[in-house]
């Protein structure tokens, strides 16, 4: 899964500085006071990614090397959900933690890291550690995600709305290009990743798959594509919704994506409150909003397997988190199979045949979370673009909303 061979200790370094530094310009807008609150229970507070990241080289990296833990108490504080390594204080409660304050939790994140520096400028390191040492900074790549999805929920629900960072660039106006289908692969296809570079043990093992005839989505639905849908009055129409979605939207009192306003004009980003367009994709929708829309259209979400192989055929840079607008952009060129907005597919997040999670403690980190998840794909405006392949699976519950979370639509071939 980690091919890190050929990668010296150097350009291992030089990763590791610039993944950690980027994770802590992400907060420079940020009070202390902001990177406290827990909104849900989904949500973990800012300074707590901050510290958990930063656990998870000193539990996996340093220690395995023999180097001594900062405090001992941080590793109950800051376990997520590796139960083979101890207990963890509770997800739901982690907004309870006042201390160790931000400005402790920093000198934490600079204790390790000249320790972790200090490490590798050693010669003789075994390949593990250095495999686990880039499973760390993906890792870091993903909570950098989190840290802006869950500020972005933490600071909607401030009467205030202040915003998480203050100068965005405003994206192109560009628009949308007309909805078209595209055929997609047919018959038996690949699977999976299969090539030298980083992965997941949830990709593997590359396997054969059985596609039928389709077409697929040229880009991802849009917020007036969206609109049209919750002005048509579907969110009051059962015929269009899955049994447990009916009864998601009746209890939540959902009537449209989680961060429009009842108006429909206007949408809560991390820059703040900012009139919805129309050209970019929809994000903040939970699978059944998705499933909805597409049965209201006629059509239906993709497979995991058939969006993989046309986004193998379409790859391309799409709108992440380097490019700093942080929120979807109007598809130009690209057809958004990568960036903009993690897609969710009809596929349950499963092993693929074969599937051995990872030995040790960090075979917790993906398979054991397959059960009652969808499979989303492609990454979104706050991924970074050293964290996305076609092949990359993420997951989340039918309900959840509060990440970068859009669709794309497919529909059945005769043969
Ligand atoms: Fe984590």
């Amino acid at each position: 899964m980690l091919d890190i061979v050929e990668t010296s200790n150097d350009a291992l370094l030089d990763r590791f500085k610039k993944t950690r530094a980027m994770t802590v310009a992400l907060t420079a807008d940020l009070q202390a006071e902001d990177m406290v609150v827990q909104s849900m229970p989904d949500v973990s507070p800012t300074k707590w990614h901050l510290a958990h990241v930063t656990w998870f080289f000193e539990r996996f990296v340093l220690e395995p090397c023999g180097v001594e833990r900062f405090k001992d108490e941080y590793h109950y504080l800051f376990n997520s959900y590796y139960n083979s390594v101890g207990e963890m204080h509770p997800r739901a409660r982690r907004g309870e933690l006042s201390r160790p304050t931000v400005a402790e939790i920093l000198d934490y994140r600079a204790r390790v890291d000249e320790q972790m520096v200090e490490l590798f400028r050693k010669d003789r390191i075994p390949d593990d550690c250095r495999a686990t040492l880039l499973l760390g900074l993906h890792h870091e790549r993903q909570h950098q995600e989190l840290l802006l999805t869950d500020i972005k929920h933490v600071l909607f629900g401030n009467p205030l709305a202040p915003a998480a960072c203050a100068s965005l660039p405003r994206p192109p106006g560009t628009a949308a290009p007309a909805y078209e289908f595209n055929s997609g692969d047919t018959g038996i296809v690949r699977i999976g990743h299969d090539s030298d570079g980083f992965c997941f043990d949830n990709e593997t093992p590359s396997h054969d798959a059985l596609l039928h005839p389709h077409s697929i989505g040229n880009r991802l639905i849009t917020n007036g594509e969206y609109r049209e849908f919750v002005k048509a009055g579907a969110y009051d129409e059962p015929a269009h919704w899955l049994s447990d979605g009916w009864a998601a939207i009746r209890q939540h009192g959902w009537n449209r994506p989680l961060y429009w306003d009842p108006a429909l004009e206007t949408e809560f980003t991390l820059a703040g409150w900012q009139e919805i367009n129309e050209h970019a994709p929809v994000t903040h929708v939970s699978y059944y909003e998705a499933d909805a829309f597409a049965r209201w259209s006629g059509h239906r979400l993709p497979t995991e397997f058939e969006w993989e192989r046309a986004a193998i055929r379409e790859e391309t840079d799409g709108n992440l988190l380097e490019s700093g607008y942080l929120q979807p952009v109007a598809s130009s060129d690209s057809r958004q199979f990568i960036g903009d907005a993690w897609e969710w597919t009809s596929s349950a997040y499963l092993p693929y045949p074969g599937f051995r999670p990872l030995a040790g403690s960090l075979g917790e980190y993906n398979g054991k979370f397959m059960c009652n998840q969808m499979t989303v794909r492609g990454g979104s405006c706050v991924t970074a673009s050293d964290h996305i392949r076609a092949s990359y699976r993420s997951f989340f519950y039918p309900d959840a909303r509060w990440q970068f979370l859009g669709f794309r639509l497919a529909r059945d071939e005769n043969a």
